[in-house]
């Protein structure tokens, strides 16, 4: 069988918080292929449940993180997200009809997107927050919107 840990340094964003996610996220993505591959559908459709609550908590947690720090490429970002959890989906869809031979392919392929999008788009937002510094409160904080006198950038 093909090793499929798909874990490298390309990966890595020297964000710890975020690669400490994408870690898990990555073994959970590769443990569901494997599994599939072996023709393990019960662990594969634990695995696949696991991925899913997962991915929408790491990438609500992201998108939030994103927000607070005014990342301008936020609405593309989330568009990723919703692109890989419809992915996992189809999965999910394929699982429920015992399409096994044909989710393989699209564990594989989730594998791989989901690598692209940490490597890219991920390592994009880990550099911007990088170059940003902690939020700094101003006094000018209204009670209206309390945000407004929050300067991120
Ligand atoms: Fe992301
Ligand atoms: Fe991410």
């Amino acid at each position: 069988m093909q090793e499929k840990h798909a874990w490298n340094e390309r990966l890595d964003l020297g964000h710890d918080a975020l690669d400490r996610e994408h870690h898990l996220q990555i073994a959970l993505v590769s443990g569901l292929a494997d599994a599939i591959e072996r023709g393990r559908p019960r662990m594969a459709r634990r695995l696949l449940e696991q991925l899913t609550g997962y991915s929408k908590e790491h990438f609500a947690g992201e998108e939030l993180l994103m927000e607070a720090g005014g990342y301008r490429l936020l609405p593309a970002h989330r568009q990723e997200h919703q692109a890989i959890l419809a992915e996992i989906q189809e999965i999910q869809y394929l699982f429920d009809r015992a399409e096994y031979d044909l989710a393989a392919p699209m564990a594989l392929d989730l594998l791989t997107g989901l690598g692209s999008h940490i490597a890219a788009s991920d390592r994009r937002f880990a550099e911007h927050a990088e170059q940003a510094p902690a939020a700094t409160v101003s006094a000018a904080a209204t009670a209206s919107d309390p945000d407004e006198g929050i300067v991120l950038a």
